[in-house]
């Protein structure tokens, strides 16, 4: 059998040296980022011959960015798919059409390396390259996100000018390996650089810094010894000395206290920033220092809108101080080790850190798993391979709490190979694997997208049995449990964060999870007429893709945290602040370490969204996990609906925000809503007695309302097969047809009754609306909808829809805000009064749906430059809701459901008003469980009384 080629054999390339720890080291180093010369070929036997010789002429090149993906930079294009392989799956072979990058740079070595050992280290390459110095093949590798080095000091010339080449392929045996949920991009996109390897230098550090029972530990193992300082801690000890360290401050997430450690050798210099800290399942619960974790956590993969995943610095701080201001503390890697300067940053501003391994095989899924690489022992060897490469380069960082052997990859022998690797070299850690379907390789119980009904009987420990055998089915019970993915932030939602959390916090074995995922995976593109905005799947010519799956996040891509992360931060916030029935106020601070003194408590009351008071809590000290209750700081003075609000801001300046930056708020009625409307002027009036509707209310030309029963379905609607949005067309909810049953004149008003259904269908809804003039001026409308038929499955909303001039482009209401919320999103709103421009309260989820929907809202007033509407809702007599959810927009529902990105939203030339008397929450179907039975909406009679005035 004639041998595979690099590229298409899946065993680590015995040139590759022995990984060790990502360090800082006063040993040279060269960067070899910049620009390179750069050759494109389309396959493997095209790349150019000889191109690795020094005298090869590149005279004709162009030049490409080192680190970079060059499918962003105009070689070939992004593809998009969740688990499909855009190639055949015939492993270890990939297709003859495999683009190859020929890479080419000159680096002048300094005369005075001569004599040490030199080393050529890629920080990630994607997805294998072959690597030559002056000419000579220095060594082949896989594994995209993981580091590689080769000894290159026989090629070297130091004192002189050295060719450094590079081929590197798109498609290799690794591919199998590295399927996940992303776009498939190119290219050596993280750091390269050539390193001196003094003689006698640090060839490894292993840092193990614990803390237990009030006491640090600590050994470094260095091979062929080394000297230990921790000058704070006033440590100089020999590497492999057992160092017991009193007084030491412990590393958490929340405290993350870091000491400068230095390792010394003759020949080298390297400096650590450690964390002392245990990490430990204990009595089924994984603690840190002794203490349950509540992991508050988001899979993060790297991504950039316009750079990929060549993420910069700056683009890793912006993370994390995204993630910590949003009360995040916890991060999974998924699906890869990240690039090693984020776990710098993550001991630093202090987060908890899931480490994935760079494996995911998910497209074997689509032929029952037949050939899957898991359980080949021909590809052993690699899956090894990746853990330890992944496990030697983080093994010193405090934020690594457990290491994950990968995702998606099924089960079978090559992960126990993972799982032993990770665990014999390194005890202080648990292993983490969510795919194994006993559970088998993994420490904790984890899984994706289960129920809130599933998570509690897991809390419970009352789960089904998972496998056959019963000694497993027992240690995974044991175990405690962590969501490696849940709520699926895609698109408008995370519905349903709320009952989750309540589980991770009255269930011990619950110990949270990590939302998918952080941020949407948009490419910053143009359309046709040079517009930009953010490609997904299809965008870009692909004949295989996913569609917008790949835009799933808590940000969108430029960073710009999505209503979801305003709720995610509300609802995981560390610090809780309620009222008590008997009027009082309770603070419980959720922390696990911290107490509340790094926080000040500034309360407001507010009269009809009007602050009227302001001052300042005085907390005796809550330490972490208590709470404390104080009388209320001030009670209601007028009649007006009156809220007290109590925000807990930081108090001085934190590495991660500045003093005043809100961490956690709570909000306690202390005056309910007056039930007469207040005292407004009318207007004319004008009724179309045909049509049953309004045409002029408040001196305004306006358009209805007519019922609706639809809304533009979002992502969580839509994407799953037999999905609500399918229902909801099949049935004709998205086009509904008036026909006046009767306008009679009654009372000194008049009342219209309507029935609205769609064609085909003998169901529909009679809504009966009865106008009145409203003492002091305007109009009263009391409208009641009674379903008639059969109505079976859940309806989106009911509003009443009005379209009004496009003049009114200003919006204040009173109610909850000041972003949008559905019944199962509406934790982060809180009752006040705001103002917006139209235009603002649209959410741009990449690809158009549903969304800028306000709730719980009082009054509302749209408003031009000569007045406006004011329409405000009035008590019932029968308890109906004395609030409506708001929306307005430039567009109708028909334009947001058929746009395909937000560019393709137009203004038009009215304003489209809905009123909502009940709508639908949003849940997280397109991946996990639907609305929850609390959140959703059947046909039913529906109430609303509206006064309508001059604004
Ligand atoms: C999971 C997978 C993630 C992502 C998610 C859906 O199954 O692990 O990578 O694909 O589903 O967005």
């Amino acid at each position: 059998m004639t041998p595979l080629p690099y590229h298409e054999d899946p065993r680590p390339d015995p040139r590759m040296l022995a990984p060790r720890a990502a360090v800082r080291s006063n040993a040279p180093r060269l960067s070899l980022n910049g620009h390179w010369r750069f050759d494109m070929a389309e396959t493997v036997a095209e790349a150019p011959a000889g191109f690795a010789d020094p005298g090869y002429d590149d005279g004709g090149w162009a030049e490409l960015p080192v680190p970079a993906h060059w499918q962003l930079h105009g070689y070939g294009r992004p593809a998009y798919t969740n688990t499909r392989y855009p190639f055949p799956i015939d492993p270890p072979r990939v297709p003859t059409e495999n683009p190859t990058g020929s890479y080419r740079r000159t680096v002048a070595v300094p005369a005075e390396w001569a004599g040490e050992r030199i080393v050529l280290r890629f920080e990630g390459v994607d997805s294998c390259f072959a690597a030559w110095v002056n000419g000579h093949e220095v060594g082949t590798a896989q594994g995209s996100r993981l580091p590689s080095e080769f000894d290159v000091t026989e090629a070297v010339r130091p004192g002189a000018e050295n060719l450094v080449a590079v081929r590197v392929h798109q498609w290799s045996a690794g591919s199998y390996l590295e399927d996940q949920d992303m776009w498939w991009m190119s290219g050596i996109f993280r750091d390269v650089a050539l390193l001196a390897r003094p003689a006698g230098g640090v060839a490894d550090v292993f840092v193990h810094a614990g803390y237990e029972d009030g006491v640090g530990s600590l050994r470094v193992d260095v091979p062929g010894g080394a000297r230990v300082l921790v000058p704070e801690l006033g440590i100089d000890a020999a590497a492999g000395d057992d160092v017991r360290v009193d007084g030491v401050q412990p590393w958490s997430a929340e405290v993350p206290r870091l000491y400068d450690l230095r390792v010394v050798t003759p020949g080298e210099r390297v400096d650590l920033r450690v964390g002392f800290r245990t990490v430990r399942i204990s009595d089924g619960l994984l603690t840190v220092n002794g203490e349950r974790v509540l992991l508050r956590g988001v899979n993060r993969h790297e991504f950039h809108p316009d750079r990929g995943r060549a993420v910069t610095g700056q683009d890793m701080l912006d993370d994390v101080l995204l993630m910590k201001r949003h009360n995040i503390n916890a991060v999974r890697t998924s699906h890869y080790p990240p690039h090693p300067h984020f776990l710098e940053l993550c001991d630093e501003y202090g987060l908890y850190v899931v480490d994935e391994c760079d494996l995911e095989t998910h497209g074997f899924v689509h032929v029952g798993w037949r050939g899957n690489p898991t359980d080949d022992p021909a590809w052993g060897d690699a899956y090894e391979d990746r853990m330890r490469r992944m496990v030697e380069r983080d093994k010193n960082h405090a934020c690594v709490i457990m290491w994950s052997l990968g995702n998606e990859s099924w089960t079978g022998r090559n992960l126990e190979r993972m799982y032993r690797y990770a665990h014999d070299r390194d005890p202080g850690r648990p292993v983490h694997y969510e795919h194994c379907p006993d559970g088998r390789w993994s420490d904790v119980y984890s899984r994706m997208y289960a129920s809130q009904a599933e998570t509690d009987l897991i809390g419970r420990r009352e789960e089904p049995a998972r496998g056959v055998d019963p000694v497993q089915d027992a240690a995974r019970r044991a175990a405690p449990f962590v969501l490696c993915e849940y709520a699926h932030a895609m698109g408008n939602g995370p519905g349903g964060l709320t009952e989750y959390q309540e589980l991770f916090e009255s269930h011990p074995r619950c110990q949270g999870g990590f939302v998918w995922e952080w941020i949407d995976h948009g490419i910053r593109t143009r359309d046709g007429e040079g517009r930009e905005f953010f490609g997904y799947g299809g965008d870009f010519g692909e004949e295989l893709h996913d569609g917008n799956f790949v835009a799933d996040g808590l940000l969108f891509p430029d960073r710009t945290p999505s209503p979801g992360l305003h709720e995610f931060a509300k609802v995981i916030e560390p610090v809780r602040i309620t009222g008590t029935p008997d009027g009082r106020l309770r603070i419980t601070n959720l922390h696990e370490v911290r107490d509340l003194a790094h926080l000040r408590f500034r309360w407001t009351v507010a009269e009809d969204g009007i602050e009227v008071e302001a001052g300042e809590l005085d907390l005796p000290a809550v330490a972490a996990g208590g709470s404390v209750e104080l009388d209320r700081p001030a009670e209601a003075g007028g009649d007006a609906e009156t809220w007290l609000t109590v925000r807990a801001v930081l108090a001085a300046d934190e590495p991660w925000a500045p003093a005043g930056h809100e961490v956690a708020w709570g909000q306690v009625q202390l005056a309910a809503r007056p039930r007469t409307a207040a005292a407004l002027t009318g207007g004319a009036v004008a009724l179309d007695r045909v049509r049953g509707v309004l045409t002029e209310v408040a001196d305004i030309p306006v358009d209805g309302p007519r019922l609706d029963a639809w809304r533009a379905p979002t992502d969580n609607d839509r994407i799953p097969h037999d999905s609500a949005a399918d229902a909801w067309r099949t049935i004709g909810l998205h086009r509904l047809r008036h026909r006046v049953v009767d306008v009679r004149d009654e009372d000194g008003g008049v009342v219209v009754r309507t029935r609205s259904a769609p064609a085909a269908l003998d169901a529909g809804f009679l809504s009966t609306m009865r106008w009145a003039p409203l003492a002091g001026g305007g109009l009263l409308l009391d409208v009641s909808v009674r379903p008639e038929g059969d109505w079976t499955g859940p309806i989106p909303r009911l509003g009443l829809a009005w379209s009004l001039p496009a003049e009114l482009d200003r919006v204040t209401w009173y109610g909850g805000g000041p972003g949008e919320a559905y019944p199962d999103t509406r934790r982060a709103a809180r009752i006040g009064r705001f103002t917006s421009s139209v235009d603002d309260l649209q959410t741009p989820y990449v690809m158009p749906q549903e969304n800028g929907r306000r709730a719980g809202v009082r009054w509302a007033e749209l408003t031009g430059r000569g007045g406006g509407l004011r329409i405000e809702a009035l008590p019932t007599d029968d308890g109906d809701p004395e609030t409506f959810g708001l929306t307005v927009r430039r567009w109708t529902s028909a334009d947001l459901d058929a746009a395909l990105h937000p560019v393709d939203l137009v203004p038009g030339d009215r304003v489209r008003l809905t009123v909502d008397m009940a709508h639908r929450g949003v849940g997280t179907a397109s991946c996990g469980p639907d609305v929850l039975p609390q959140h959703e909406l059947h046909a039913a009679p529906a109430r609303l009384r509206l006064a309508l005035t001059r604004a």
